[in-house]
């Protein structure tokens, strides 16, 4: 089949595909000297109304005419929002590229253009393949690929050239001409949970600088020994990127445990991960120093078990602790955890392996732990405040 030799109009009634044209050109500029489209793109920088007009009149239309790139802009209530385009790979195959103007992000619009190229792409131009690249970090472009059904394939090390200034990593997906354009995998969504006095919240960015501060500290640095020690900036940084890479993955899940009040102050953090579907999840925590010997941990994970139990139908939850860790091993037990042994050797330490001691608790058991404590005149959790020895348990 040969391709067109201008971009068709396509519409699926609420945002219409069409060949770009000058009226576009002022908000091709806006889009353009976005932060975000500068950060993930290779747009030329400084971008100016001569730019737009050599990117939207000559460069566009010449890639229709020469096979090279198919593109399009996107129209949403007749005014420019993006552009979609699908750049030619060889026989079979093409690269899909989109860039919206930052005032329609958050509409669905540029999903919809992207929907609309795709279905014109597999048809028209036989496609069998498409492609989908993007700077590591690029989050917004990732849902949206994943959204599209694009299979996340991996990393493309020292791939991507930007502006003259070396390869960056680049995240890679495929859809193929049969895949359903829908979801192929669990994109975990972290709620915000009101506690009392305290919210467990997503990890962010701007949290690094605790995050640093309270796993470098000498008594985190020496019980989460699988952490790089001195645990820098660049550590916590990482860290805050593989919620994010866990969370896209459906693998696991960490919440801030944050200040209740305005500050938002992240306190901590509790996690669920090697969740076994149907079967059992393991939980995870780690409080700032400043944070600790208050019965933090303890509330904090018992909003999260609350959640785990609800949400994921497993039938246990498992805790585990380096077994001289006492601090770490008195919020497992507050919770209602049974010991069920040690593993020799389980837990690494600064220095070396020591034994883990093992715990868990059942759906039931939980269930159970939470109809007493709903009653005034039953006690089972203890209220006394955590001892301020470190308290960190499996916080990969
Ligand atoms: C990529 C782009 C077209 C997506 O537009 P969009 O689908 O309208 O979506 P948004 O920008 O609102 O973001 C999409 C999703 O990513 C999420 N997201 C954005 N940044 C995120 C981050 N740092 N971490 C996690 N999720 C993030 C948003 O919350 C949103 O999810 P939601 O819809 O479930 O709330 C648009 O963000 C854009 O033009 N970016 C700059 C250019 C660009 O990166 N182009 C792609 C190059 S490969």
């Amino acid at each position: 089949m040969s391709a067109p030799l201008t971009a068709p109009t396509l519409t699926d009634g609420v945002i219409t595909i069409r060949a770009h044209r000058s009226d576009d050109l002022p908000r091709v500029v806006e889009q353009c000297l976005d932060p975000e489209s500068i950060a993930w793109t290779m747009v030329p920088t400084p971008y100016d109304a001569r730019e737009a007009e050599e990117f939207a009149l000559h460069l566009m239309p010449q890639g229709w005419l020469d096979g090279s790139e198919w593109g399009f802009a996107v129209e949403l209530e007749g005014r420019y929002a993006g552009t979609v385009s699908l750049r030619n790979e060889g026989p079979g195959r093409a690269e899909i590229a989109f860039g919206s103007h930052p005032d329609v992000r958050g509409t669905g619009a540029i999903e919809r253009g992207c929907r609309l190229l795709l279905e014109w792409g597999f048809a028209q131009l036989d496609l069998e393949t498409i492609v989908w690249r993007a700077f590591t970090g690029n989050w917004a472009s990732r849902k949206l690929a994943w959204r599209l059904g694009f299979t996340q394939e991996g990393t493309l090390r020292q791939y991507l050239p930007q502006r003259g200034a070396g390869r960056r990593d680049a995240w890679v997906g495929t859809l193929l001409r049969d895949d359903p354009r829908e979801p192929r995998t669990t994109w975990l969504e972290v709620p915000v949970i009101e506690g009392d006095g305290f919210r467990l919240r997503p990890v962010r960015v701007d949290d690094a600088p605790r995050i640093q501060e309270g796993t470098a500290e000498p008594d985190a640095e020496h019980w989460l020994g699988h952490k790089p020690a001195p645990y820098t900036m660049d550590d916590a940084r990482a860290y805050v990127e593989r919620r994010r890479e866990h969370e896209a993955t459906g693998q696991a899940m960490t919440w801030a445990v944050a200040d209740g009040d305005d500050d938002d102050r992240i306190l901590g953090t509790v996690l669920w991960f090697n969740w076994v579907p149907e079967v059992e999840c393991e939980l995870g925590y780690w409080l700032h120093p400043d944070a600790r010997g208050r019965g933090l941990a303890t509330a904090a994970c018992r909003l999260a078990l609350d959640h785990v139990f609800e949400s994921l139908g497993v039938r246990r939850v498992t805790a585990f602790a380096a077994a001289a860790n006492t601090a770490s091993r008195a919020v497992i037990e507050r919770l209602g955890f049974r010991f069920y042994g040690i593993e020799r050797s389980g837990a690494q330490v600064r220095d070396g392996w020591v034994d883990m001691a093992l715990y868990d608790v059942t759906a039931s058991e939980w269930a159970a732990g939470r109809r007493s404590s709903a009653n005034p005149t039953a006690s089972t959790a203890n209220p006394a405040s955590e001892s301020s020895t470190p308290i960190a348990s499996g916080d990969r």
